[in-house]
């Protein structure tokens, strides 16, 4: 079980990180990106994981760079708080690699594969520490209207309103408690189409965005990584799919001042626009090399964003006097 690192040589393009920086990884997973920095610069990198498996598997990587990795086990939507508890108030530059690692889609046991049997878990951050509802609590306790609001909003699934009756006729007669129970509720009333993508696709993914609030994590996320970069910091993100990928567009476009009139982050327009102080590093999405995406499946669906904060923005007041010199 080993899960590659996608658009590796993009990531440390856009992040150039440098020697005496100081970078967030968001989201630690395997390691490849910390341990891609770490050799590329004499940095200092912050790391951060919710999966408890991830910050323990990232001990060994620890060991090999004393003082300069440091694991955090949370959210990145907390990066703020996580940071600044341990004293750390900016940042040069902050990565992030959305959705779920190969270790954990590979592992029946967390409950996100359709292709092999496993309870139906999904939560990111699972045992003691976390208590919220897993894709089981969520597809035997939701009413049929939400469940299929949900497949809609979070899979983009056409077929949601029929999924969702199937699920509930399936409920009725034994909850559904494991991976590929649910999986064979899906398939039987999805047909295959052409692309080949297993039919149980969309659902399981939006089941998994709602069990771990994946998007308003992304949002959380975002407004803070623009909060934490000192001037001339970069924020490069690597999204799967497009409801991931249109926040971070949608983000970047409105720091970097290229959205016209009031924005959702701003309705009041009360932002000098004219003076942003982010400016992108990339104008279209980046997507990886045919080579990769011949390679690694998981990278085919991969589109890569990034701003800087420009060298003569003001450093937010919060944080005034902390950033390095
Ligand atoms: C695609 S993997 C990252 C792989 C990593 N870049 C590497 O090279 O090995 C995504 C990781 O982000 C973590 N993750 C997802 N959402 C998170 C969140 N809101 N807060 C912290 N970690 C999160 C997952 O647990 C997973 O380990």
């Amino acid at each position: 079980m080993q899960h590659v690192p996608v658009m590796l040589p993009e990531v440390l393009r856009y992040l150039a990180p440098s020697a005496d920086e100081v970078l967030l990884d968001g989201t630690f997973g395997g390691g490849g990106y910390s341990a891609a920095i770490l050799d590329a610069a004499a940095c200092t990198v912050w790391a951060i994981d919710r999966d408890p498996d991830a910050i323990a598997r990232g001990a060994a990587l620890a060991a090999r760079h004393p003082d300069r990795l440091h694991l955090v086990q949370g959210r990145f939507g907390d990066m703020l708080d996580l940071l600044s508890a341990r004293g750390v108030a900016a940042l040069d530059g902050v990565v992030l690699d959305l959705g779920v690692s190969s270790f954990q889609i590979d592992d029946p046991a967390r409950g996100f594969s359709f292709r092999s049997d496993g309870p139906l878990d999904m939560r990111m951050a699972h045992g003691p520490g976390d208590r919220g509802p897993t894709a089981a609590d969520l597809v035997n306790g939701l009413p049929e209207g939400e469940l299929a609001d949900t497949l809609y909003q979070f899979g983009e699934e056409r077929l949601s309103r029929r999924i969702a009756r199937a699920v509930v006729q399936a409920r009725a007669e034994a909850p559904i408690t494991t991976t590929l129970q649910l999986a064979a509720v899906i398939r039987g009333v999805v047909p295959p189409d052409r692309s080949g993508i297993d039919p149980a696709t969309r659902s399981f993914q939006a089941l998994r965005i709602r069990v771990n609030d994946e998007l308003g994590e992304i949002e959380r996320a975002l407004a803070q990584a623009a909060q934490l970069l000192a001037p001339g910091g970069r924020l490069v993100v690597v999204s799967f799919h497009s409801l991931e990928d249109r926040l971070v567009k949608r983000f970047m476009q409105d720091a970097a001042g290229r959205t016209p009139g009031p924005s959702r982050h701003d309705p009041g327009g009360l932002v000098d626009r004219t003076a942003p102080d982010f400016a992108l590093l990339t104008s279209k999405a980046q997507r990886p090399a045919s080579a990769e995406a011949h390679a690694n499946p998981r990278a085919r669906s991969a589109r890569l964003r990034a701003l800087a904060r420009l060298q003569t923005s003001q450093p937010q007041t919060s944080h005034q006097g902390t950033y390095p010199a």
